[in-house]
């Protein structure tokens, strides 16, 4: 049985494509549900276009983050959601959300944390000098961007580097990787203790 993914996302959802075009080949997961905290942010529109069921929740219109995560939950229930997916989601997941689905919710980040978390890392990587970056794929913890890493890729910075360059070079990283976390996740490869990840070749 496929395990079912739901992906909350913020943005245009370039992840959330690699996600989709890859899922067939690994036959592990299916991806059953989107959700975004911006209405009209492209993401949607391409789940809606694959025929995933898609939906906005917009944080101020509820009175308090644990209802804002309690209408998530309800969905996320109603699809029978084993894992989540953040790509792109620009919000810091809430006690509400992380207590239900502790242990379930994996984020996407462009740095090689602990470097740079937070908005702009991109950037921040730019305008710190440094020479390499490239983007980590871990478990959701209450803190921002630090929750135990399951993969991190490396990107060299050129001399003549640009923000779009950058960020296009790790998202190459980011599409590829992603899919197979996910796979790895859903088969039940990744074993956390602690702050460490193991990977278990055989299942
Ligand atoms: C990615 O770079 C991811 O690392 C970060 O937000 C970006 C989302 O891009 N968390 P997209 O919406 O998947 O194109």
């Amino acid at each position: 049985m496929r395990k079912r993914i739901a992906v909350l996302a913020s943005g245009s959802g370039s992840n959330f494509k690699a996600i989709m075009d890859a899922m067939n080949s690994f036959g592990v997961y299916e991806v059953v549900l989107c959700i975004s905290d911006k209405a009209g942010s492209y993401v949607l529109q391409r789940a809606e276009e694959a025929g995933i069921a898609a939906f906005s929740f917009i944080p101020k219109s509820f009175e308090t983050k644990a209802a804002y995560e309690q209408e998530i939950i309800n969905h996320l229930q109603q699809w029978n959601v084993d894992y989540i997916v953040l790509a792109g989601y620009m919000r810091l997941v809430g006690s509400t959300l992380l207590e239900k689905f502790e242990g379930r919710i994996i984020n996407i980040h462009p740095s090689l944390l602990p470097s740079f978390p937070g908005l702009d890392a991109v950037r921040q990587a730019l305008e710190a000098s440094v020479k390499v970056t490239g983007m980590t794929i871990h478990y959701v913890d209450a803190g921002m961007d630090t929750g135990p890493i399951i993969v991190q890729q490396p990107v060299t910075i050129d001399e003549d580097e640009t923000e779009p360059t950058l960020t296009k070079k790790i998202q190459q990283l980011e599409h590829e990787w992603y899919p197979q976390v996910i796979a790895w996740l859903c088969e039940g490869r990744l074993i956390v203790e602690g702050r460490n990840v193991h990977f278990m070749n055989k299942v």
